[in-house]
């Protein structure tokens, strides 16, 4: 199987490029399968439904998300659709699973493409980020669960030290760890020798004439007022990062990894 894992979709500028160019790229690349984060789809805050709808239309499999989960509260509205669909679009939209436990939505999603059962992972880091549960102990228990052999997980996290060692950690037992959530790519891409493919950050999918896809004016400002500020998504220099990872359907084991910037 080959899967194709699209970096934070950040705002219309993110989500215009992943349209104009995820045509080509599935015809260079071929991947059975399409992931995306899509935490910051929504100017650069959250998801609305109508915005998963439009990028689940796009051909996007299943999506992830992060710490911007809550920004726009219909999401919750939308996660409650899913009711008891296991593979309706809603179900396929996750948020971090090792959140307070009770919370609207899903962490793992497992679903089958071309007969190959798969299974997306979605999970946050704890440095420098909320007060959400134990990755590592948490990835283990979901793993205990998990069927398919073919296993991707999406670590929203802060920290490289967090996302290397939970790479380290995870080796052998997940197709792949990419790290989501820095918005700026990592030129770490790498098969562990247990058939891991990780990446410590994929990188954003938005706009790179910017502070992490905010105008830059408006962060620096807040800098150096230390004043609350309105966030706006900037939209210079678009560019779309993603990795492709190859992986054997038996044994899910990752045989490569690229990583992609698109302009
Ligand atoms: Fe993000
Ligand atoms: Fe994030």
């Amino acid at each position: 199987m080959k899967i194709l894992f699209i970096g934070d979709i950040f705002g219309r500028p993110g989500r215009t490029i992943v349209k104009d160019r995820l045509p080509e790229l599935r015809k260079a690349h071929s991947p059975d399968l399409v992931i995306a984060n899509c935490e910051n789809a929504a100017a650069g805050f959250g998801i609305t439904p109508p915005l998963a709808e439009e990028l689940f239309d796009l051909g996007i499999d299943v999506m992830t998300t992060g710490n911007h989960v809550w920004d726009k509260r219909e999401i919750i509205d939308y996660f409650q659709m899913a009711d008891g669909n296991p593979h309706s679009p809603a179900r396929r939209l996750l948020r971090p699973a090792n959140l307070s436990p009770g919370l609207p939505g899903w962490g793992v999603y497992e679903g089958q493409k071309n007969s190959v059962a798969y299974a997306v992972l979605n999970l946050q880091g704890r440095v420098f980020m909320g007060s959400n549960d134990d990755p590592f102990r948490y990835v283990d228990r979901l793993l205990e669960q998990v069927k398919a052999k073919i296993v991707f997980v999406d670590f929203h996290a802060e920290a490289t030290s967090e996302k290397v060692s939970f790479g380290w950690y995870l080796d052998g037992r997940a197709t792949a760890v990419v790290g989501t959530h820095t918005h700026i790519p990592t030129a770490d891409e790498t098969v562990l020798p247990k058939g891991t493919a990780y990446i410590t950050d994929v990188g954003m999918t938005g706009p790179y004439d910017s502070v992490i896809g905010v105008k830059k004016e408006q962060v620096i400002e807040r800098f150096l007022s230390g004043m609350p500020a309105r966030f706006e998504s900037a939209i210079g220099d678009v560019r779309l990062c993603a990795v492709v990872v190859e992986c054997n359907d038996q044994t899910g084991r990752a045989s490569r990894i690229e990583r992609l910037m698109v302009r």
